[in-house]
């Protein structure tokens, strides 16, 4: 029964090249690794594995049960504090994945009485968070804040949150915060940034929420993923004190969830605390991501990513096959992955990169784009 139900659908992919496969690395694998988002190289610094190692030998290897119950450890609290800290927030709210923490604010805030307003090019997590509150969504053009102003000034329900990146995480543009928290302030709306691909990167590292002057607003919400800079796994919303208690008693992906491990709050605690003794490393990720768009023939983006468009979803494929032929793990993103259907290759420079690996990585990628085109 499942065959004849699927097998049409995975032909129907295939035939248009749109077709994903796993592939499962080793670990001793040595190719230069552009496709993951280690942006600032901390997954296999000692630091962060002693770190990690010590909390599954202190707390084990598992949270045992949800945050409410007796999930929460002191590592979670100091992983909170710290986060929040570093980012300029009152408070801090850990998720055991980024998706989750998108989930898990937009749901509790959400409902009949909220407007949910999404720019389109958001991350899948929030197009889902907006799905799944039970509210109103309006879809607004691509940073496009008077889009946002229309549609918040004409509804008719009380509360109203605006989502979008601070980065965006395909195209690596940066929305346009400081008017989009002035359009939010004046109609009474909260905006709910999403810094997945700020953290570590943007503002020094704190991320572009607090490089335009907005973390600590009353209305202005962030959350983040652990698991690209801080090289770990969970989320976090950052806010105002109210919003903790509110998701503390109110968030579903919060409260039926088991906590994120030990382990995990370590590795992210680790993590930023090297982060904050070494503020040079966001700015060698700008340096590897301008050297990459440049041997692609594309303009400098605002973070780690960099967006190559391709000719289609075949050509992406092939081109990254070609750099995994020659040592280099590439992202290949084609439709549904893509906000406007252009299938692209998407680099991630990353702070701990060699010049020589650089070098290399540069001549793959160029020669693998040519050879396709
Ligand atoms: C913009 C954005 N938000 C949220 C997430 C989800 O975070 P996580 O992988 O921790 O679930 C990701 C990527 O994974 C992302 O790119």
């Amino acid at each position: 029964m499942l065959s004849e139900w699927l097998m049409p659908k995975a032909a129907a992919l295939e035939v248009r090249g749109l077709t994903r496969r796993l592939r499962a690395r080793a670990a001793d694998e040595d190719a230069i690794d552009l496709a993951g988002n280690d942006y600032l190289g901390l997954s296999r610094d000692s630091r962060v594995i002693e770190a990690t190692a010590e909390a599954v030998c202190r707390w084990g290897t598992g949270a045992t049960a949800s945050r409410l119950v007796t999930g929460t450890t002191t590592l979670h609290e100091e992983l909170e504090s710290a986060l929040a800290s570093y980012t300029g927030h009152a408070a801090g709210l850990v998720f055991s994945s980024g998706y989750l923490a998108n989930l898990g604010v937009v749901t509790a805030l959400g409902g009949p009485g909220t407007l949910v307003v999404t720019d389109e090019h958001v991350h899948a997590s929030l197009i889902d968070a907006a799905r799944l509150a039970c509210s109103r969504v309006e879809v607004v053009p691509h940073n496009e804040v008077d889009a946002v102003a229309k549609v918040l000034a004409e509804r008719n329900e009380p509360h109203a949150l605006v989502a979008t990146e601070s980065v965006f995480s395909v195209l690596s543009d940066e929305a346009p915060l400081a008017a989009l928290a002035g359009v939010a302030a004046e109609q009474n709306a909260v905006l709910v940034v999403d810094e997945a691909h700020g953290l570590g990167v943007t503002g020094g590292g704190r991320g572009s929420v607090h490089a335009a002057g907005l973390a600590g607003l009353d209305h202005v919400i962030v959350t983040m993923t652990l698991s690209k800079a801080l090289a770990s796994q969970g989320g976090v919303v950052l806010g105002p004190a109210v919003l903790r208690e509110h998701l503390i008693n109110r968030s579903r992906p919060f409260i039926y969830d088991t906590a994120l491990t030990p382990a995990s709050c370590a590795a992210a605690l680790a993590a930023l605390r090297v982060l904050e003794a070494e503020p040079e490393r966001p700015a060698a990720i700008h340096s590897a991501a301008a050297r990459l768009a440049a041997a692609c023939g594309v303009p400098a983006a605002a973070g780690a990513v960099v967006s190559v468009p391709m000719p289609g979803p075949r050509e992406t494929v092939r081109a990254a096959a070609i750099c995994r032929d020659n040592g280099v793990l590439v992202g290949s993103f084609r439709p549904p992955s893509v906000p406007d259907g252009i299938s692209r290759l998407r680099l991630t420079a990353q702070a701990g990169l060699s010049d020589d690996k650089l070098a290399r990585a540069c001549a793959v990628i160029s020669q693998a784009i040519s050879e396709v085109s």
